[in-house]
């Protein structure tokens, strides 16, 4: 089925509501002025009736047929009397009802009662309905003559004309003000509607750049709104992406391009081969752990891979790990210093909260000179295990803090290039610690050192 805009169901409920509208007002008023005008005219006819019974009670007869002639010449009304009220049932002595009953039997029962009879009828001479008021002529109890008084109602038409003026002038200008207020609508719903339509479109082929133009307070607006918001994040999200593929790119190649080179030279045969194989193998090792750290990334990020939870001693863990790293911390002379609240147990992934701390102990070993100090502590404050690192090596520029949790972010790319890392650590560091619903902090000042807290919500037994 073809789809139906919703400016053609705007204007359509527009145009169907002016109809009835229009409909409606023309129809009420003819009605109410047509109810409002006959109801005056009757009054004026029995009125009259009144007067000419009056008159025929107390005057003679004579006075009596001036007067009937005077009303019918001074006003729209006809008059017919007859001493004779049967004559009215037959209709036959007056020309203009020739051919049928000025009045009903029954309302001939009703006349010898004595009431005034009111209706509308039609009239075949006149060709037109009539408005007439009937007044019985009672003398002695006795019905001795009848009135009946008349008028076409032609004259309602014309009465009407001044009124279907003001409706029609009226009508002109209802549908200037929804013409009007139709144009509005459609241009304040149609319009950013398809306007938005078009920026979707743009967005689903990759160009984020536009915006959708957005003022006032209504749904539109704030549709308007959310997709300019989905735009710019979809934007970042993009940018996002295509950095980390680039730097992803970057860090494979480099290896790559130093293997090829030095495997190439090692044909060739021309260096002696041993330092080359060390190259090598370093670059190998690079390029591994880039990868298996990516690929811990890539599970961190989506929920595929849940934390394999159970509780945790602190304390064991980092005495451990010390452990582990003791040749290097000899190597480089540098001092642990270990306080350590044996109690502390958090809830976490055994190996996740291991990779923590070896990314950081290793950070603090590698950024420190030599014969300095790696302070470690273990603690507990409130409801959160607390592990705490400080060292006292180059520290972080303040510039780089707020960037050092980033992936691939380094402070010196070509130092740290030596030093083997790929600043992914502290990404990883960061996911699993939020995993956790932990949190992690980085204070550092440059040259003086770095201070790394991890917390992490207690196991409660
Ligand atoms: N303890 C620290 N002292 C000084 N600088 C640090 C310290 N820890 C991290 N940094 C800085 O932050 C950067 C990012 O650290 P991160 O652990 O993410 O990456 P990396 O150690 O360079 O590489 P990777 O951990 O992937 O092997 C480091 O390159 C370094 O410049
Ligand atoms: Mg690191």
């Amino acid at each position: 089925m073809k789809s139906i805009s919703i400016r053609y169901k705007i204007w359509l409920t527009i145009i169907s509501v002016s109809v009835f509208t229009i409909l409606l007002v023309t129809i009420v008023s003819y009605y109410l002025y047509q109810i409002l005008y006959i109801e005056k005219q009757t009054d004026i006819l029995l009125k009259q009736g009144r007067n000419l019974e009056a008159v025929f009670l107390e005057e003679n007869q004579e006075v009596l047929s001036d007067r009937l002639q005077w009303v019918e010449e001074s006003s729209e009304t006809s008059i017919i009397f007859t001493d004779d009220p049967m004559q009215l049932g037959s209709g036959a002595p007056f020309d203009s009802f020739a051919e049928q009953n000025l009045i009903t039997f029954s309302e001939r029962q009703e006349l010898l009662l004595g009431k005034t009879l009111i209706f509308t009828k039609y009239h075949t001479g006149l060709e037109q309905e009539i408005r007439a008021v009937v007044v019985p002529l009672i003398l002695n109890d006795r019905l001795e003559a009848v009135i009946f008084l008349y008028m076409p109602l032609t004259a309602i038409t014309e009465a009407f004309q001044p009124i279907r003026m003001l409706l029609f002038s009226s009508i002109v200008i209802l549908i200037i003000f929804l013409v009007g207020i139709g144009l509005k609508m459609t241009n304040r719903i149609v319009r950013p509607l398809v306007e938005m339509e078009k920026l979707a479109k743009e967005i689903a082929q990759g160009n984020f750049a536009k915006r959708v133009a957005v003022q006032g307070k209504d749904e539109i607006t704030s549709l308007g709104k959310s997709i300019n918001t989905m735009s710019e994040n979809l934007h970042e999200v993009d940018k996002e992406r295509k950095e980390f593929l680039g730097n992803v790119s970057h860090e494979l190649r480099t290896p790559i391009s130093y293997l090829k080179g030095y495997s190439e030279a090692v044909k060739e045969n021309l260096i002696t081969t041993e330092k080359y194989i060390e190259t090598i193998e370093k670059e190998t090792d690079r390029m591994n752990q880039l990868v298996h750290d990516l690929l811990d990334l890539a599970q961190l990020d989506g929920t595929s891979y849940p934390l394999d939870k159970e509780p945790v001693i602190l304390s064991e863990m980092v005495k451990e790990i010390v452990r582990r790293f003791r040749l290097e911390l000899k190597e480089k002379k540098i001092i642990t210093e270990l306080d350590l609240n044996e109690e502390v147990v958090v809830l976490g992934d055994y190996k996740r909260l291991d990779q923590v701390i070896v990314n950081l102990l290793s950070n603090a070993i590698k950024f420190t000179p030599e014969n300095r100090k790696i302070k470690i502590s273990v603690h507990q404050m409130k409801d959160l295990g607390i592990f705490q690192i400080e060292d006292e090596g180059i520290g972080i520029p303040e510039n780089d803090l707020p960037y050092i949790f980033e992936r691939f972010y380094r402070v010196e790319k070509a130092r740290t290039r030596k030093t083997g890392g790929t600043g992914l650590g502290l990404s990883i560091v960061q996911q699993i610690v939020n995993k956790h619903k932990g949190n992690v902090q980085l204070e550092s000042t440059s040259g003086r050192g770095t201070k790394v807290t991890v917390k992490l919500p207690l196991f409660s037994f």
